[in-house]
């Protein structure tokens, strides 16, 4: 199996040798493990990637509660389902679709998306459930795919969707289905566009298990965990907001923008505190304070300027 290359660019034009090296046998080793043996392969394969600035001078959340204490609702709503029941998944062949109101539309296939310069990310995470990890992600700005599409001028929003497929997801299959399929999820041009949004590939320097995403997902580190989308399909340019599936479920606990906002309580818990998973004492000594913006207030508060924090939650 050889490595996709875009034809018209050698590698050495794109990323340094070593790093080029590294994500061959990445691919050979991810979609040879696939071929051989499945999820649990293709976890194991080790996805080398660049240094970044982006790092944090707090402890990382220990890698089994990263890939054990998971949501993603496609496998079930307990904490557990997701690693339990998402083996059977199959994060290779894969497509994703960028399409809508740009001049380029593509398909693009899982092994050009990994020819984007990877780069290891350390970001704090806070789930809306008042929790929060730190996790090494592995990805790529969305900004660099966005630019590959060419967004037209009245592109002002950007929608994802993730894949739809019963027969490996427990969650869409049963006779109770918890929300409405596909999970949907959108962002602001201006915010899919800042460099702290990522298409994340992987964790703790492998690829991601299925239970986090694979083989693509959406991280967004100033806003709650819900807005990343996990195994992206489709990604389209849209001029007005796009359905966004926990907005659309419960509108009045779950706004569009989803910005980290300890002065804006979820209406039937506080938002002020978190506690950090894998430090123990849900309710004691170890609950730390929600910082505004998850701590990335530095970084995008001019986004949101001039805009009430409260009205758009
Ligand atoms: N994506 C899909 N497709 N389905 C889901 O149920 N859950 C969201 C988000 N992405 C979810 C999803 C929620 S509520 C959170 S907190 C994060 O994924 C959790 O990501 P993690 O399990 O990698 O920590």
């Amino acid at each position: 199996m050889t490595a996709y290359r875009p034809p018209h660019i050698a590698a050495s034009e794109i990323t340094p040798e070593r790093f080029f090296l590294n994500r061959r046998t990445f691919l050979a080793t991810a979609v040879g493990g696939l071929v051989l043996g499945g999820a649990t392969a293709a976890r194991a394969a080790v996805l080398q990637a660049l240094p970044s600035p982006y790092k944090l001078d707090e402890a990382m959340t220990p890698e089994e509660d990263v890939t054990s204490y998971n949501n993603y609702y496609e496998f079930g709503t307990g904490k557990g389902d997701p690693s339990a029941n998402s083996g059977s998944f199959k994060p290779s062949p894969w497509t994703v679709k960028v399409d809508g109101m740009v001049g380029r539309p593509k398909e693009f296939g899982l092994e050009e998306l990994l020819t984007f310069p990877l780069e290891e990310r350390t970001y704090r995470m806070r789930c809306v459930e008042a929790w929060s990890m730190v996790i090494p992600w592995i990805g790529f700005p969305l900004a660099a795919l966005l630019d590959k599409v060419e967004p037209l001028g009245s592109a002002k929003y950007v929608a994802f969707e993730t894949v739809v497929r019963p027969e490996e997801m427990p969650g869409q299959a049963g006779y109770f289905q918890p929300l409405e399929w596909p999970y949907r999820e959108g962002l602001r041009l201006d915010e899919a566009r800042h460099p702290l949004t990522i298409l994340s590939v992987g964790l703790y320097g492998r690829t991601l298990p299925n239970q986090n995403g694979a083989p693509i997902r959406l991280v967004v580190p100033w806003k709650y965990g819900f807005k990343g989308i996990k195994s992206i399909v489709r990604i389209s340019l849209t001029e007005t907001p796009p359905p966004c599936t926990w907005n659309l479920v419960a509108p009045n606990e779950y706004g569009f923008y989803a910005n980290v906002n300890p002065a804006v309580d979820h209406p039937r818990w506080s938002q002020a505190t978190e506690n950090r998973i894998g430090e123990g004492g849900f309710f004691g000594a170890n609950r730390r304070d929600t910082l505004p913006f998850n701590g990335y207030g530095d970084d995008v508060a001019s986004l949101y300027a001039g805009m009430d924090l409260k009205a758009n939650f």
